[in-house]
């Protein structure tokens, strides 16, 4: 596994936000399986169970808050990264519209604070920011969004996560500006895009997946509010893999990899909750789905994103169709439900196992 990507995560120090949520539970495992030293910092648990204590994986951390920007710079100066990876963030639609004060707080100054950091400490030569697919001005449009496509967002998540997107880009001309790169500076800063993920280890409140194994493992139905609505689901490895070959791509002072980046799935994984539901139903029998549409928050019905760049100029490609993604996710849970097995090393090596089939440019 430390031949992936070129071999550059091998004893390199990672200085990872989030890593206790979904996304960087999963990240942390993936990179110290490739040999790299990763410092942890967060708020700690995300959920009980949690996907991260599960696996109790063996690295150093700090429970802190992003908000606290001279701990977390002081974190960052004392570990002395190569690369940040910034995961950490209030993720949730319908917690933002409880707590929009938070949302923005944790999402934009933290942003901020993460960057400020890394303006501090000269070791850092990339910062891979973790954005969302939910950052763009949504038309409910057929078409993907482009890169270029202008940032908005309905609720206060979308909306701080859009405002993300500005400070980043910000920071990228002001400070990491790449004509300056080796002369001024020595920091490459991307951000990547990705839409819904799915996959073992999410227990988070109001997530698709998450509420319908809650609900499966104690044999209750499970109410859904959306069954029309649309999302390109993909598996969690999926916007992984994209992370980790730009982070390697500006690892090795790629310049043109210092920009933004849609890391979607195809075309044909955008389905809608439904069918979401039905594939799921037929792996696990325990799940049963009743539809509540009666009042709830503003979500958004229909967004895709455009993947076109990732795929010509990082030859970034996905590696599991939305059936497979559906089956693994399912059967992680069920599995973990039924017979106390966690899927996570398994589906990680077959996941790289299928890139390489693939031939993916990462897995070579
Ligand atoms: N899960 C998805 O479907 C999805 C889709 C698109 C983008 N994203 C983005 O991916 C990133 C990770 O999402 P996730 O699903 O793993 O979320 P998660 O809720 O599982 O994890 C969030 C992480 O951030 C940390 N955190 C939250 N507030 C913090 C604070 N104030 N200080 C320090 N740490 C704090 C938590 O402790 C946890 O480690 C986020 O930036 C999110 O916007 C997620």
């Amino acid at each position: 596994m430390q031949n992936l990507f070129n071999g550059i995560y091998k004893g390199k120090k990672v200085f990872l936000t989030g890593h206790t949520g979904f996304k960087g539970s999963w990240m942390a495992l993936w990179l110290l399986r490739m040999g790299a030293e990763v410092k942890g910092y967060s708020l700690g648990r995300v959920s009980v169970p949690d996907h991260y204590g599960i696996l109790a994986p063996d690295m150093c951390f700090v429970e802190a808050d992003i908000r606290d920007g001279s701990k977390l710079a002081d974190e960052v100066l004392k570990f002395k990264p190569d690369i940040v990876v910034h995961m950490a963030a209030q993720p949730l639609v319908k917690y933002s519209y409880s707590y929009p004060l938070e949302t923005f707080q944790t999402n934009i100054i933290g942003s901020v604070n993460v960057l400020e950091a890394v303006r501090r400490c000269s070791s850092v030569r990339a910062v891979v920011n973790i954005a969302t697919d939910k950052c763009y001005e949504n038309r409910e449009q057929a078409m993907g969004y482009i890169e270029t496509d202008p940032m908005g967002g309905y609720d206060p998540y979308s909306a701080s996560k859009g405002c993300v997107e500005l400070v980043v880009s910000s920071y990228r001309r002001s400070f990491f500006n790449i004509d300056k790169y080796g002369k001024e500076h020595n920091v490459l800063l991307a951000s990547c895009r990705a839409g819904n993920v799915i996959g073992g280890g999410d227990w988070a409140e109001d997530r698709l997946i998450p509420d319908v194994v809650r609900a499966a493992s104690k044999n209750e139905p499970v109410f859904i509010r959306s069954p029309h609505a649309t999302r390109p689901w993909q598996h969690v490895l999926e916007p992984l893999s994209g992370y980790l070959l730009i982070g390697q791509k500006l690892l090795e002072g790629d310049k043109a990899v210092s920009d933004v980046w849609n890391l979607g799935p195809d075309k044909k994984s955008n389905i809608s909750v439904e069918k979401v539901l039905y594939r799921a139903m037929k792996c696990w029998d325990a799940i049963g789905v009743r539809i509540d549409e009666s009042h709830h928050p503003h979500e958004a019905g229909l967004l895709m994103l455009d993947c076109t760049r990732a795929k010509t100029k990082l030859n970034w490609n996905g590696v599991w169709a939305v059936d497979k993604t559906i089956a693994k996710t399912i059967n992680w849970y069920k599995q973990y439900y039924l017979n106390k097995k966690v899927l996570s090393i398994t589906d990680l090596n077959e996941y790289i196992l299928d890139a390489k089939n693939k031939k993916l440019v990462w897995a070579a």
